[in-house]
């Protein structure tokens, strides 16, 4: 078991790495780790995540109060965000938010993602939603995430950035990893006349690997509801279920005729 001095030390190492990878620029970006139901680690706010040394990070409750930190120094503006994870997602270890450039590109754009290309992609995140644009720093983002929770590992922030957590931090940082490799494979690919993606088929069989291999973690391949209900999940309805943010296509056509109905009673 790991001290916290330890663990203060490799949250220090993270937010070297995503610096240095280019995920964040200047003071952008969070790390945290939960120590126990009590007790989280976090990044403080306003400082590069690439220079930090382990008396930069400070010890919060559960609520996102403040139970021990050097002056100077205050916990990360997107406390909340991470606390509500926390709260939501009681097998989660670790939270890290960073803004890389692929994957934000994709959440500035407002395009999910949820192309099947490549086997690690669809085996390790399923596909990707878009969690409702909020202001930082207030409940509107930890309100827009959340009902993501309990289907993703990872969503992107709409003209933000992007959100991974896991059961450990070198998990939740290789989540943020993937998320963004697959972005800027997507990118490329669309670049080179659009992917070729994956059949159905293929992605039926390394979600079946997915379940033998028992990865921990939630994932779309299980739980998106539109699966559960037989109907085409993520990867074959291109982010048209409901937990990809969007209204389905029978939603869609409820919502068309309510609107018809409501525009004849105007006449
Ligand atoms: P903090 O420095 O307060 O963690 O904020 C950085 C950031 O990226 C906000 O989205």
């Amino acid at each position: 078991m790991a001290t916290e001095y330890e663990i203060k030390k490799q949250i220090c190492e993270i937010g070297k790495r995503i610096y240095n990878r280019g995920m964040v620029a200047s003071n952008d970006g969070n790390i945290s780790v939960k120590l126990n139901d009590n007790e989280f680690l976090c990044t403080p706010t306003g400082v590069s995540k690439g220079f930090m040394t382990p008396e930069y990070i400070c010890k919060v409750d559960a609520e996102g109060k403040v139970l021990q930190a050097y002056e100077g120094f205050k916990p990360s503006s997107e406390i909340k965000m991470h606390m509500r994870v926390y709260k939501e997602r009681p097998d989660v270890m670790s939270v890290v938010h960073a803004h890389p450039v692929y994957a934000t590109s994709f959440a500035i754009a407002g395009i999910p993602l949820t192309d099947p290309i490549m086997p690690e992609a669809v085996i390790a995140l399923g596909c990707v939603p878009i969690a409702e644009y909020g202001t930082p720093s207030t409940e509107e983002i930890p309100d827009a995430v959340s009902k993501y929770l309990q289907y993703y590992d990872a969503v992107l922030l709409e003209n933000h950035g992007a959100l991974a957590f896991s059961d450990s931090l070198l998990n939740a940082y290789h989540k943020m990893e993937s998320v963004e490799f697959y972005a800027q494979l997507l990118y490329q690919s669309k670049m080179l006349g659009g992917p070729k993606p994956l059949s159905e088929a293929q992605v039926q069989r390394l979600y079946e690997i997915r379940r033998q291999f028992g990865i921990k973690g939630k994932h779309p391949a299980d739980l998106c509801p539109n699966a559960k209900q037989g109907k085409p999940s993520c990867h074959s309805c291109g982010g048209n279920c409901s937990c990809g943010g969007h209204a389905d296509a029978d939603d869609a056509a409820l919502i068309a005729e309510i609107t018809k109905k409501v525009l004849a009673s105007l006449k």
